[in-house]
């Protein structure tokens, strides 16, 4: 029972060739390669191959990978009709997990149980396609603003920033938005990739086990962070901006509250390498709204206060937060945004977990009552 750790802190889950976290070197490793470098130089598309296929694209593979990203073809007009029928005061994430599990009736039980590699291939793409059209027009539609169907003749990122925004984005703010969504494109064993493998370990199907993990990284301890982050920003901006800053931080740890956006389960005392690549681009987005400059200002004192008392560094949620609000993304959609990333990586793990199976099923600690009599 000395092997008994609350949250499973420390314990190795599986073995895995996806990802891994080696804190010590502070990098984010990706079959091989440093997660930091492939935001900086690559596309959101070509990570995206790279976690699902182990290796990077030449062109045509990317062409035909991008063509399969934008191809709206597949997605069936009802299930627009489904996102309508969801109540107006359903969350985002919610509207989104069900469209997922509405999706998965298109494909023949036989094909949507197949577990081999190319049919978990061919869903999986086919999932970062749809994850991300009904990302934007759940949203939309709860908004009573028309669906956007995607536009092939654009970039993923383009056309997904697009979709969401409905206007046309410059090439920065695309550039910008491509790299938040290849930081978020997959990170090791958070609890949303592990729910996937714990479903994808009964061999139960693909979409099932991104239904369980879009309700995990709903959480305001996982996902739901980034909003939650946004949140904090615009309450110091309304409360007298950042000449409160320090004191706002103050109080809420003296109350023995979270601040969203600082710590990690794995880095905890260090800097998410994610955060530290990001919060560069806010600088060249404050510009984009009257009140940029100013939560920016709000953005750095609350960090300063974080080392200065907790020794808690930023996540990569805590700069995200603030470059989706730059890029005029609406708050509920950042935590959709985030899932709809690491969709790639939910999909490499998958196929992962059922090449190599190994059903979980841990043990527990009994903490009840035994032998009481009927
Ligand atoms: C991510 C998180 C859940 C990891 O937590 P964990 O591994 O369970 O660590 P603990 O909750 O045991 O926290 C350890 C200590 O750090 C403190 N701490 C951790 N994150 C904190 C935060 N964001 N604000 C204030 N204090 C924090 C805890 O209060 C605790 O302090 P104590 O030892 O004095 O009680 C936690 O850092 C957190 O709640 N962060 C805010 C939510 C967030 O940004 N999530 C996104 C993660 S990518």
């Amino acid at each position: 029972m000395e092997d008994f750790k609350p949250g499973l802190e420390g314990i190795i889950a599986t073995d895995t060739n996806v990802s891994f976290l080696d804190v010590d070197q502070e990098e984010i490793v990706i079959r091989g390669y440093d997660l930091i470098e492939l935001a900086d130089k690559k596309t959101f598309p070509e990570v995206a191959y790279l976690v699902i296929n182990g290796k990077l694209p030449n062109n045509k593979e990317i062409q035909d990978f991008e063509k399969i990203l934008l191809d709206d073809s597949a997605f069936p007009e009802e299930a627009y009709k489904v996102l309508e029928l969801c109540p107006d005061s359903s969350m985002l994430m919610d509207v989104i997990r069900t469209g997922i599990s509405f999706l998965a009736g298109y494909h023949s039980e036989s094909d949507l149980m197949n577990t081999n590699e190319k049919s978990n291939f061919t869903k999986g793409i086919r999932l970062i396609a749809d994850v991300a059209v009904l990302t934007a027009n759940s949203h939309r539609i709860l908004n009573g603003l028309t669906p956007v169907r995607p536009d092939s003749s654009k970039s993923f990122s383009e056309n997904f920033i697009t979709m969401i925004t409905g206007k046309t984005p410059s090439d920065k703010e695309v550039e910008i938005f491509d790299k938040i969504l290849t930081c978020y494109i997959e990170h090791e064993m958070p609890n949303s990739t592990f729910a996937a493998r714990i479903i994808g370990s009964t061999l139960s199907d693909i979409y099932g086990a991104f239904v369980g993990a879009i309700a995990s990284l709903k959480g305001p301890l996982h996902g739901g962070a980034n909003e939650a982050a946004m949140h904090m920003l615009l309450d110091i901006k309304s409360k007298g901006g950042h000449k409160i800053a320090d004191d706002y931080v103050m109080n809420r740890l003296n109350n023995k509250e979270r601040i969203m956006g600082f710590g990690h389960r794995v880095y905890m005392k260090k800097y998410d390498p994610r955060a530290f690549f990001l919060k560069d681009y806010i600088a060249e987005l404050a510009p984009n709204i009257p009140d940029g400059e100013e939560l920016h200002k709000i953005y750095k004192i609350v960090e300063e206060v974080m080392a200065r008392e907790k020794g808690l560094y930023p996540n990569t949620d805590y700069p995200i937060a603030l470059l989706f609000y730059l890029l005029e993304i609406p708050i509920p959609l950042y935590t959709p945004i985030f899932f709809a990333s690491r969709t790639a990586g939910l999909v490499a793990h998958v196929i992962e977990q059922h090449n190599n199976n190994r059903l979980f099923r841990p043990r527990v600690l009994y903490t009840g009552p035994r032998g009481l009599k009927l």
